[in-house]
């Protein structure tokens, strides 16, 4: 895939987010607990989702779309537990079927997931969960083997707030009857999301400041669930009218964007919070301050938006400071930014800015979805074209069309798909017959 984007566009008009990627992912993995059916509403079409369902099918899922956003999962056959290598090394999240897989059908295999560029991605905690649970765990070369023996509630304790090891043990301890409790959780909206579907498949959830219970049931049912509006995308597309400049609103969950509302707020940007919409009025580069932002577990500051307000911080006036305290590498877009022409320092986890008054246009790489997202909010705001190289798809494994959102807001972008070197020596050698 190939974005270019022209630059100088301001922004102006209202959009509406589609379901949360990183809501429906676990969503989708819950459906395994379940032999009835269970219809999920307001999924997005992205990239990661369609993998996830594929990897439901692989093992003994049917997913049909009703409508666009409405999909059916059904069982079709008797669940395994080892989905296939290829699907699962394309989705990070997919480690998540350890758990609910095991807990149904008595054992499951997959594969460690492999790096990427925001940091190793370690899956300790999730161990330590199913572990605490009852699980049997063994590293066989580079899979992880987990058999059910006689699984039982547990007190578990999370060193860190992850995510993925909060939904993963949330997912499991459900189907174990008893009470469970996780000690410093991770408190995303997306694991709220989870936990409403849980209550409506049969488990008992109750969520306080730092601690999370599971009563869990023997066994689930089917249910109806609405997944939340992604506030990732909510946030891309606000800092893209404030880096723009223009009129921008976003119909979303504004609860679920305090951090960065008040980031954008602190800089300078108007911004007006409705009951489930966002507005941005900003003048574009030069017109805000520099700042501070930090990347913490959520309420903090969203590390899937550090990239995008790092874009925004290259044009601000005067010195900002980002430090990322989430993922040990995830300032790959920082070295893209600056050869756009951004004034970036890395030391270690933090980025010292110098605001720059224009960015300019060049060839950039897309090294994850958010520093994709990134460099095209970037692009939209500089002097010139900016070509947004994405040769592994990232943009789409987390937005379903944002080159065309961004153009029904007043950008100028051409999204093409990018021919591969073979393709090209194809073309050219029919050219030449
Ligand atoms: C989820 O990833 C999101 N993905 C990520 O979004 C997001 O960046 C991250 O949460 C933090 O908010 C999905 O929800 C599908 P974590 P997850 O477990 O669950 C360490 C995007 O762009 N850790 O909270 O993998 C880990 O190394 C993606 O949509 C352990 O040490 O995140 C990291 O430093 C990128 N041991 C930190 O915790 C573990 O067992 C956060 O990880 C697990 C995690």
């Amino acid at each position: 895939m190939k974005l270019t984007v022209y630059g100088g566009r301001h922004l102006f008009g209202e959009i509406t987010v589609d379901g949360a990627k990183n809501a429906a992912l676990p969503l989708l993995a819950a459906t395994l607990l379940t032999d009835d059916d269970v219809l999920l509403e307001n999924v997005p079409d992205v990239g990661d989702v369609r993998t996830m369902i594929a990897l439901l099918e692989s093992v003994g899922k049917r997913v049909r779309a009703l409508s666009p956003g409405v999909l059916s999962v059904r069982t079709e056959r008797d669940l395994t537990g080892a989905p296939p290598d290829s699907l699962v090394r394309r989705l990070r999240a997919s480690f998540l079927l350890l758990g609910p897989l095991m807990a149904r059908v008595g054992a499951s295999q997959l594969p460690l997931p492999g790096g990427c560029p925001i940091g190793v991605r370690p899956v300790d905690l999730h161990l330590k969960g199913l572990k605490a649970l009852g699980a049997q765990l063994e590293s066989v070369g580079p899979f992880w083997h987990a058999h059910a023996g006689s699984l039982h509630p547990a007190e578990i304790h999370l060193d860190y707030p992850s995510v993925g090891a909060t939904e993963q043990i949330m997912m499991t301890a459900a189907l174990i009857p008893g009470r469970t409790v996780i000690s410093n959780p991770a408190q995303d909206p997306e694991v709220h999301d989870l936990a409403r579907l849980l209550i409506k498949m049969g488990a008992g959830i109750m969520i306080e400041p730092g601690r999370l219970q599971i009563e869990g049931a023997a066994r689930l049912q089917g249910t109806t669930h609405t997944v939340i509006p992604d506030r990732i995308t909510a946030g891309t597309f606000l800092i893209a009218g404030a880096i723009a400049g223009g009129d921008v609103t976003v119909h979303c969950q504004p609860l679920h964007l305090e951090a960065l509302l008040s980031k954008l707020d602190e800089l300078g940007i108007i911004v007006q919070e409705h009951v489930e919409s966002v507005r941005v009025v900003s003048d574009g580069p030069g017109s805000f301050s520099g700042g501070r932002v930090e990347a913490r577990p959520y309420p903090g500051f969203p590390t899937d938006l550090q990239p995008q307000m790092m874009a925004l911080l290259s044009v601000a006036r005067g010195a900002s400071v980002v430090k990322e305290t989430v993922w040990e590498s995830r300032f790959a877009h920082a070295t893209e930014l600056a050869r756009m022409g951004a004034q970036i320092r890395l030391e270690g986890p933090t980025a010292l800015i110098e605001g720059v008054a224009q960015l300019s246009g060049t060839e950039v790489h897309a090294t994850d979805v958010r520093a994709g997202a990134a460099l095209t909010l970037a692009g939209i705001a500089a002097a010139g074209t900016t070509i947004v190289l994405d040769r592994d798809g990232h943009i789409g494994r987390g937005h379903r069309d944002l080159a065309g959102e961004l153009n029904r807001l007043g950008a100028a972008i051409i999204s093409e798909e990018e021919q591969t070197l073979e393709e090209k020596k194809e073309v050219a050698s029919t050219e030449i017959r």
